[in-house]
């Protein structure tokens, strides 16, 4: 990072909100140095920008003191949830007030007859799906993390269930939010649609905190399927394992997840994870939800489909200990990659195509990999044509760093050249925000405008998402 790009607000300024904090929070306000590190970095690159204080409110209008005393004196705000996320979204570049959610970690209500439910933004997916064991009911969204939905809000956070249930964009129904000039205002609402206005719940879902801060989630739910199968088929090479899920999704199977893992990545989880059974070949992890007859049709289309391209018989976990611990290994997948090579740092990425062009993209980008001498794992929720490289290289090594960059950024220009996005679901934090101009041009510019009526000064999680 650029020191010189850096532009604090004035200290003394910054030096009284901390001690006004301080003086109001008690010990629900923290200065030292180690909890100020633990708050300045998700996951991913080590890219640490500290906050001045992070404080733990714990109801809206706490959140919204907090807002109102950062917009008095110009000082930034970051919200923070648990810091799984992987662009930088929390990193405090311009220091200031970081907004821990950890304690805002009520369920507020299950409304199981309508199929939704309410809650404060820091629960986290777990808690959640802990909380509802025994409504019948559960929250799809997964991105592996047990991340709060205060934060997969932020994010637009999908994961492996989206190809069926969809993102954080199609699940989140409404929110309460504190704004900029520290107002609780509640959007969107409990009915499954409504044409009432400008969507701004949409608006805010996926703005990574840089237009209010989100303190609590009206979230949709769905009943626990009466059959759930997991498969693993493997391919003789990659184009077969990515044509299978192209064909898939083309037929219109119901598929629940459909994970794809190159040989390098199937080889990480196998060592990381102790899979048996498996060869480090390309790989996919399928899941089926729906009855028992459901499933079966499901799964047989799936299996004629893959037989097509050469893909294995499938090795079929439907003990729910068993699935657990193949899809834990997926969720893994990332620590398995580090595990490949200790001491190195990891660049994780992210892109999505139109499913037509999933194949294109993955084999070019896999030509890529080969010729750029690093390990490089891929890695993805290929049914809706995203995936991820994790790539290695050694931190003091500024030709291999240059190397990984240099290999991310070639992946993201793919994908939006082929009509997708440099990002699906990890967002664009500060570490895409060229990108973001590559992929949406003038339409920044309505970002920018969208940015400056709602934050006039600047103090939501500046230097993120949108450039300046
Ligand atoms: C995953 C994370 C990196 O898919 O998004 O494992
Ligand atoms: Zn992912």
């Amino acid at each position: 990072m650029d020191a010189k790009t850096i532009v604090r607000p004035d200290p003394d300024v910054v030096a009284r909100v901390v001690a006004r904090i301080c003086g109001d929070y008690g010990e629900r306000a923290v200065t030292t140095r180690a909890v100020r590190e633990h708050h300045s970095h998700g996951e991913g690159l080590a890219d640490a920008a500290l906050p001045d204080v992070v404080v733990f409110p714990r109801s809206n209008e706490e959140v919204a003191a907090l807002v109102r005393l950062c917009h008095l004196s110009r000082v930034p705000v970051i919200a923070f949830g648990v810091g799984t996320s992987l662009e930088g979204h929390v990193a405090a570049l311009y220091g200031g007030v970081c907004i821990d959610l950890s304690q805002m970690n009520r369920v507020l209500e299950i409304n199981a007859e309508d199929l939704d439910c309410r809650v404060q933004a820091g629960v986290t997916r777990e808690q959640l799906n802990a909380e509802l064991k025994g409504t019948g009911l559960f929250f799809p969204i997964d991105p592996g993390a047990n991340a709060t939905i205060g934060g997969m809000a932020s994010t637009r956070a999908s994961g492996t269930n989206a190809v069926r249930y969809g993102t954080m964009r199609e699940n989140v129904m409404g929110l309460t939010v504190v704004t900029a000039d520290g107002r609780v205002v509640t959007t969107g609402g409990r009915a499954r649609k409504s044409s009432a206005g400008y969507d701004l719940t949409r608006l805010f879902v996926g703005a990574e905190g840089t237009l209010g801060v989100i303190t609590e989630i009206q979230l949709r739910l769905y009943g626990v399927p009466e059959a759930i199968a997991s498969a693993v088929c493997q391919y003789p090479d990659l184009a077969g394992a990515v044509n299978t899920v192209i064909a898939a999704m083309q037929t219109g199977i119901p598929v629940a997840r459909i994970e794809l893992l190159d040989d390098v990545q199937m080889d990480a989880c196998i060592r990381y994870s102790k899979l048996e059974g498996y060869r480090a070949l390309p790989t996919l992890f399928f899941e089926f939800h729906g009855t028992e007859a459901g499933v079966r049709e499901q799964s047989a289309t799936m299996r004629a489909i893959s037989d097509e391209f050469g893909g294995s018989e499938f090795q079929w976990a439907t003990l729910a200990e068993d699935r657990t611990r193949l899809w834990k290994a997926r969720h893994a997948a990332y620590y398995a990659t580090l595990a490949l090579k200790p001491g190195t740092t990891a660049l994780a990425t992210d892109a999505c195509v139109p499913i037509s062009r999933l194949a294109d993209c993955i084999l070019e980008t896999k030509a890529d990999i080969e010729k750029s001498g690093l390990t490089v794992t891929i890695v993805g929720h290929v049914g809706d044509g995203n995936f991820h490289l994790v790539v290695l290289y050694e931190p003091g090594d500024a030709g291999q760093r240059e190397r990984a960059d240099a290999l991310a950024r070639a992946v993201s220009m793919r994908a939006i050249a082929m009509g997708g996005t440099c990002t699906g679901e990890h967002g664009i934090g500060w570490h895409k925000l060229d990108l973001l101009a590559q992929e949406h041009g003038e339409a920044v510019d309505l970002m920018r405008s969208i940015k400056r009526a709602l934050d006039p000064h600047g103090i939501m999680n500046p230097g993120k998402t949108v450039p300046s």
